[in-house]
């Protein structure tokens, strides 16, 4: 991979994802992957009450005595759904792909497109659907903020919520591995799934650090750990698997790339540190 900052950005994004195609929304890596996923399925031999988890999916809070498991792929449905509302508003309100629009903007959009789908590959494993959740309110407006947002005022408040966001795709992936251990394959798939979503929203934060001034930067750092615990209270499943005080306090540690990147299978890429 050669250069550095934006330039070494779209390097490492053209190699790594491959062509993009904005009309089909396909980047040409991801459907290869996809492909070889799809060779070789993993079931899960564990029964997931599918009646119980589309009943909770539209929940704010899930019913009492739900199981670790039906928790995590709860939070796995609706884990992106405000980052899936935000990026259909940006494209239909036109905000991708403008012909004066730098290429790794594409690149970016598309990837949050097939953070969808590797969730719902995640639910796959267990049978279950992936459907469309509209988000919370609160979630909601925080989104139309992001969307739309002057660009120059943006890049900091995106940066954070994707800082905040990988906290939580790390956090569930441990959960995930952990709590199906005794499925090894299941366990490798999750964390598979996971990872992909890990190494691109690593990269987001990059581009977003890169595009912003210093002091936008420090307005980043700052915002990040007020998103991510804004996150976690919104899915409420996140403070159910995840001890919110332990929560609370890895994201008042400066943010951590070493740690986020530690035993990571792909190529990571850092335009810029937060
Ligand atoms: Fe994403
Ligand atoms: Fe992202």
């Amino acid at each position: 991979m050669s250069g550095t900052g934006i330039e070494g950005y779209r390097n490492y994004l053209a190699h790594s994802d491959g062509v993009a195609d904005l009309l089909h929304r396909r980047l040409a890596n991801r459907e290869e992957f996809f492909e070889t996923l799809e060779a070789d399925p993993v079931r899960s031999v564990r029964a997931i009450d599918r009646r119980v988890f589309m009943q909770n999916l539209r929940r704010r809070r899930p019913e009492a005595g739900l199981s670790r498991e039906m928790l995590f792929l709860l939070a796995t449905a609706k884990l992106n759904q405000a980052e899936r509302f935000g990026v259909d508003l940006g494209d239909t309100y036109g905000r991708i792909g403008g012909e004066d629009e730098p290429p790794e903007r594409v690149y970016l959009a598309l990837e949050e497109h097939y953070h969808t789908r590797l969730l719902a590959y995640v639910l796959d494993i267990f049978d279950l659907p992936f459907q469309v959740v509209v988000p919370p309110f609160v979630m909601r407006q925080f989104v139309k903020m992001e969307v739309f947002l002057p660009e120059r005022f943006g890049f900091a408040f995106v940066g954070a919520a994707e800082m905040a966001g990988c906290i939580m795709f790390d956090e569930l992936r441990r959960v995930g591995v952990e709590l199906f251990a005794d499925e090894p394959a299941v366990a490798a798939r999750i964390e598979r799934l996971y990872t992909e979503i890990l190494t691109d929203e690593l990269g987001h934060v990059g581009y977003c650090a890169a595009r912003c001034s210093r002091a936008e930067r420090a307005l980043m750092r700052w915002l990040y750990p007020l998103f991510g615990r804004l996150f976690a209270r919104q899915t409420a499943e996140i403070s159910m698997l995840i001890d919110p005080k332990k929560l609370h306090a890895r994201l008042d540690e400066p943010f951590n790339v070493d740690q986020l990147t530690a035993g990571l299978p792909n190529d990571t890429f850092l335009a810029a540190h937060p």
